[in-house]
């Protein structure tokens, strides 16, 4: 099979709602994954920010291989293990008072939980949400979202949430009343183009919200599970929720999400109050645990803050030395994005990096987003880095 004719036969029934890059992937290994021609590619996109262990981590396939061959599914009505033990690593990693947890299939999800919660425990309906923030592509998230290119082609389906720009603790306040059921957040926006709010901004729409009886949801869908260089970004500012979402690197490929909510949250729902075939999936959170288990050992949380120290020093010297490419980096721990001035040149690069053997994404317009594995071994980093500049730099 090659790619023109995967081309081809895609082409005839695949719902035209993606465009994708002229590659087929089949195998993934580590940081590297394998195109159906034999080519090697360094993956700095790790699968959206997902593969944060790394593509077929042994312990992860050997975990899922295991379950399989155990308990696939059950309905919810029955206890399983793996949940239960993946609901209690999660209860132990996170701040108090997040303390309950609920397990999903996809980020999108548990920010519909969220959203669920937030109405139940206020009883109101207003939401606000931050200028360029992603929260998925149902409608519930949809409803929440400050990207216009997601939203607009449904904007008759949705109500009007109040979006605010991100990092303006003043904007919130204004918008922050005794109408709103919760603020919803990205502790750092990721699809937004990698932005990390000023010192002190979710300790102030903390307070908002406490004043006005409104929830404060932090959607960590992107951020959780070491990604920033803490396990969970909140911990940077010390600032904790009362619900946080989790996702993509939460299960290292296999889909699942989470959310968790403190126990005053919990009180207010009741069984019958949410729920969902594949809830708790023993698979998935079997997945969760082998996962869990290898960032604790291979000690990925405090490899992401050192390795995306470095990947920050040498994508801000980049920006010095050539002002009229880059204006800037930002970022923490390994979410880090280098801002080109030229979005033009700046579209064509992850198909230049492609020929060139990297996967790599921008977001945003003019983004560079580096979001690897945490674990991905710094020669490849760097020498892909390196070559990525050299590109923008001839561009
Ligand atoms: C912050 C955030 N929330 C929610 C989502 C949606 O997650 P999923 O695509 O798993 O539904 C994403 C996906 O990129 C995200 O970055």
């Amino acid at each position: 099979m090659n790619l023109e004719e995967i081309q081809r036969r895609e082409a005839r029934v695949f719902l035209p709602v993606v465009n994708r890059m002229p590659v087929a992937l089949v195998e993934g290994r580590g940081s590297r994954v394998v195109d159906v021609a034999g080519r090697e590619y360094v993956d700095l996109t790790a699968g959206w920010g997902v593969c944060s262990i790394g593509h077929c981590h042994p312990t992860l396939v050997e975990a899922i291989r295991e379950q399989a061959g155990r308990l696939m599914q059950t309905t919810n009505l029955f206890y399983t293990l793996p949940q239960l033990d993946a609901a209690e690593a999660l209860v132990a990693l996170a701040p108090d008072p997040l303390t309950r947890v609920f397990f999903v299939n996809s980020g999108t999800e548990a920010v519909e939980g969220a959203l669920k919660l937030a109405h139940r425990a206020t009883g109101r309906r207003q939401f606000v949400s931050t200028g360029q923030s992603f929260h998925g592509r149902t409608l519930g998230a949809l409803g929440v979202i400050g990207q216009a290119k997601h939203r607009d082609p449904y904007r008759d389906l949705l109500p009007e949430p109040l979006v605010v720009p991100f990092g303006d603790a003043d904007a919130a306040a204004a918008a922050i009343d005794a109408s709103t059921a919760a603020f919803i957040v990205e502790p750092v926006q990721g699809e937004g183009g990698v932005n990390v709010p000023p010192p002190g901004y979710l300790a102030r729409l903390r307070e908002h919200c406490d004043a006005v009886g409104a929830l404060l949801i932090f959607d960590e869908v992107q951020t959780g599970i070491g990604r920033t260089g803490r396990m969970l970004a909140m911990e940077h500012d010390g600032v904790v929720p009362d619900v946080v979402t989790l996702g993509k690197g939460l299960g290292g490929g296999f889909p699942v999400a989470a959310f968790l909510c403190s126990e005053g949250v919990a009180e207010t729902v009741k069984p019958g109050d949410h729920g969902g075939t594949y809830i708790g999936n023993p698979l998935a959170t079997a997945a969760v645990n082998a996962v869990l288990q290898v960032v604790e050992e291979d000690k990925l949380v405090q490899r992401a803050d050192e390795v995306g120290s470095k990947l920050a020093a040498r994508l801000r010297a980049f920006a010095d030395a050539h002002p009229e490419r880059a204006s800037g980096e930002r970022g923490l721990g390994l979410l880090r994005g280098l801002v080109l001035r030229d979005a033009e040149a700046a579209a064509g690069l992850p198909r230049r990096a492609l020929d060139a053997g990297i996967l790599v994404n921008v977001t945003a317009g003019n983004v560079m987003r580096f979001f690897p594995a945490l674990n991905i071994p710094e020669d490849e980093l760097f020498t892909a880095t390196d070559t990525l500049l050299e590109l923008i730099q001839a561009s």
